[in-house]
C-alpha cells in the first residue's frame, strides 16, 4: 500500500500544502513546533476519519478559517483509491474514495490500514486500562469488520444496560427479564470481542520479544498477559453473580469493558521496573508486532508512522532501526524528527530510496542532497 500524493488545505497550521511521497522512506524534519506531526495526523485522518490527538474536529481547522480539506491518492495492489476528507466548521465531515461518499465512518476504517508510533505510546505503558483497550481494539478493527460491529454493539448494549438500571434504582423496582433481554446480547459480542482480543494478543506476544531483543538489542525477558473477568467464568455467569451489585452501583460491573493488558519485564511491572529507554523500546517493540500481524491479517503492508523517532532513542538504535524498516518486509514510512543533519548521518552509507521534506515557517521544502 502506498500513500503517492497529499494535499492538505488549511489543515491546523497549513494554509496549503502538497507532497508527492518516497514509496520507501519519507522524513519529515523540523524544529519542534513546526508542523510535523501535524502531517501525520492528516494521514490518520485518511485512515481512521480522525484525528489521532484531538477528536473535536474543528480545532484542526487553520486558525481563522472555517473549513479544512484532505486531498490524498493511495495505491493498494496496483488500484488507486482517490480520497478525499473535508470538514466544515457547523457542517458535517464528508469522505469520499473514487467519488463515491462514505455513509457510515465505521465502514472506512480499515480501507487503509495504518500503524502509528508516538511519543504518546509511553500512556500504554503508564496510563489506564481504558487505553490498552483502545490499542488493541484499533489493531483488530483494522481488519475483523465484524469485531467493530460487535464492539459498537456492546457499548451501545451496556450504556442501555446502565441506563435500565439507573431507573431500577430510581423506581425501586426491578425486572429481571429485562435485564436478560441485554445479557443475552451482551453474552454474544463480549464473547465474540474476548476471543478475539486473547487471540491476537497472544499473537502479539510471540512476535515482540524478537524485536525487542534482536533490534534494540536487549537481553531481556518481556512479556504481554491479558487480563479479563472472562478468563475464569463464562460471561453469563459473570452477569448474573453481579446483579445485586451491578444494581446497587447502577452500572454493569462485569464485562471486557474492564480487560486490561498486563507489560512485564522480567517478571516485573513494566510501569514499575522499566526505564524510559526499555519502556520506550518496548513500546517500538509493540508497533513493529502491530505491524507484522496486520500485514498478515490483511495480505499487505499497511503504513507505517513514526513520531519523533529520536525520542528516547540512541543513535545506533535509530541506525539499527532505520536500516531494519528499508527491508522489503516494509512498505512506505514516515518518520518525524527534528534533526536533519544526524538523520543525513544514518543514511549516509546508504542505498535507501527516500524523501526529506523540511517544514519551516508552515512551508515545506522537498530537499535533495
Ligand atoms: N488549528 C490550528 N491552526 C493553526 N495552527 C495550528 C492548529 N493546530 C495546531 N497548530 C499549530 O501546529 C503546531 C504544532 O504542530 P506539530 O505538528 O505538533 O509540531 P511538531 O510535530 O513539528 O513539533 C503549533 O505551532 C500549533 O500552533
Ligand atoms: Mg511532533
Amino acid at each position: 500500500m502506498k500513500l503517492e500524493s497529499l494535499n492538505l488545505v488549511n489543515f491546523k497550521n497549513y494554509l496549503e500544502v502538497d507532497f508527492n511521497f518516497s514509496d520507501k522512506i519519507n522524513f519529515f524534519l523540523g524544529n519542534n513546533g513546526v508542523g510535523k506531526t501535524n502531517i501525520l495526523d492528516s494521514i490518520h485522518y485518511l485512515s481512521f476519519s480522525k484525528s489521532y490527538f484531538n477528536h473535536i474536529d474543528s480545532l484542526n481547522i487553520k486558525y481563522g478559517e472555517s473549513f479544512f480539506s484532505i486531498n490524498s491518492k493511495f495505491l493498494i495492489n496496483k488500484l488507486s483509491y482517490k480520497t478525499y476528507l473535508a470538514y466544515e466548521k457547523n457542517k458535517s465531515k464528508v469522505i469520499r474514495v473514487n467519488d463515491e461518499i462514505c455513509e457510515r465512518f465505521s465502514s472506512h476504517i480499515g480501507k487503509f490500514p495504518i500503524i502509528i508510533s508516538t511519543p504518546l505510546d509511553s500512556n500504554l505503558i503508564l496510563g489506564s486500562a481504558e487505553i490498552r483497550r483502545k490499542f488493541i481494539d484499533i489493531l483488530i478493527c483494522q481488519f475483523d469488520k465484524l469485531y467493530l460491529n460487535h464492539l459498537i454493539n456492546y457499548k451501545r448494549l451496556i450504556k442501555q444496560r446502565n441506563i435500565l438500571l439507573k431507573q431500577f434504582f430510581k423506581k425501586k423496582y426491578f425486572s429481571n427479564d429485562d435485564i436478560e433481554i441485554y445479557n443475552d446480547q451482551l453474552v454474544v459480542s463480549g464473547n465474540y470481542i474476548f476471543n478475539k482480543r486473547k487471540e491476537i494478543i497472544n499473537l502479539l506476544k510471540d512476535k515482540i520479544l524478537g524485536y525487542y531483543n534482536s533490534l534494540l538489542s536487549y537481553n531481556e525477558n518481556i512479556d504481554i498477559v491479558y487480563k479479563s473477568q472472562l478468563s475464569e467464568n463464562s460471561f453469563s455467569d459473570l452477569l448474573n453473580k453481579s446483579i445485586e451489585k451491578d444494581k446497587i452501583l447502577c452500572y454493569t460491573s462485569s464485562g471486557i469493558h474492564r480487560d486490561d493488558i498486563d507489560f512485564f519485564i522480567n517478571g516485573l511491572s513494566m510501569k514499575k521496573t522499566g526505564s524510559q529507554g526499555q519502556q520506550k523500546s518496548f513500546t517500538l517493540s509493540l508497533k513493529f508486532a502491530e505491524f507484522e500481524l496486520l500485514k498478515k491479517m490483511i495480505g499487505f503492508k499497511p503504513l507505517f508512522l513514526i513520531d519523533d523517532l529520536f525520542d528516547k532513542l540512541d543513535k545506533n538504535r535509530v541506525s539499527s532501526i532505520i536500516s531494519f524498516i528499508s527491508t522489503n518486509d516494509f512498505g512506505q514510512i514516515f518518520i518525524t524528527d527534528t534533526d536533519l543533519e544526524r538523520i543525513k548521518l544514518i543514511i549516509r552509507n546508504t542505498d535507501l530510496d527516500f524523501k526529506f521534506f523540511t517544514i519551516k515557517n508552515n512551508k515545506v521544502d522537498e530537499e535533495i542532497f
